[in-house]
């Protein structure tokens, strides 16, 4: 993905809080950092008034670029629980992790070994991330861990062919009225087809379990993704 020039021009423009733990910067996002001085993908830290900040690069998650191109609420808050699905080398989980902050959880699931040795890192710096080395769809191989029921928020980037049976099998652990974030990469499913298409028919199978609350298109940061919010029935 392109990051030129996402980079802060004056560290010494005003600071506003746009949603609970999230802010601007000028017109570029950030978050407090949860753990001073811990920096996870390169990003710059800015130190205002005596707390540090980091850069929230939209060109490489999916949640800052759905942020800036107008996301009406952020349902990750303070104190969230959040399954993370997909959760890689851990460059958004460890926003959502300084979003949710002290008193909240994220639980990592993601499938690759290499990506996993990098989130370990991550997590063991952060004490609210917990890694899980597992295939999304082997649900049993967490429930264990997360109670039904119990997460708040479910944040799916698993590139998967089957991106609506990933949701739909950890569905369960949701709360009812809980929120989805249903990231769908049309290339992971069918490259032949239309994107639009492929959007669509993945979330008409979503719609027994969910309701679609908003659609967001993440241009110009990243062409390739839909970005939907969904609300468990
Ligand atoms: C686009 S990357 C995720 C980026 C990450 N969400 C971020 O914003 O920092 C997609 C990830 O999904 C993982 N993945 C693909 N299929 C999976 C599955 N069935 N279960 C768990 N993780 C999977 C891949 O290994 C990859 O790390």
């Amino acid at each position: 993905m392109n990051n030129e020039g996402y980079t802060i021009a004056q560290n010494n423009e005003n600071i506003t809080e746009v949603f609970d733990n999230i802010y601007k910067i000028g017109t570029k996002l950030v978050t407090k950092n949860f753990v001073k001085g811990h920096k996870v993908y390169g990003e710059e830290l800015i130190t205002y008034k005596d707390i540090e900040y980091r850069m929230w690069n939209p060109y490489r998650s999916k949640l800052a670029a759905a942020i800036l191109n107008n996301l009406k609420e952020v349902k990750i808050q303070p104190g969230s629980k959040v399954l993370y699905l997909g959760a890689a080398n851990g460059t958004t989980p460890s926003h959502v992790s300084d979003i949710i902050s002290r008193t909240g959880r994220v639980y990592c699931v993601e499938i690759s070994k290499r990506s996993m040795r990098d989130l370990v890192e991550v997590c063991e710096l952060r004490n609210n991330m917990l890694p899980i080395l597992s295939d999304a769809m082997e649900v049993d191989n967490y429930s264990k861990i997360i109670p039904d029921e119990s997460c708040d928020v479910i944040y799916q980037d698993a590139s998967a062919r089957d991106q609506a049976g990933i949701l739909i099998k950890n569905t369960r652990f949701l709360k009812k009225g809980g929120y989805a974030y249903f990231i769908i990469k049309s290339q992971s499913i069918d490259v032949g087809k239309n994107p639009k298409d492929v959007f669509k028919s993945e979330l008409e199978k979503l719609k027994d379990l969910y309701e679609v609350k908003e659609k967001i298109d993440l241009n110009p940061f990243d062409k390739l993704h839909m970005f939907a919010v969904l609300q468990k029935k």
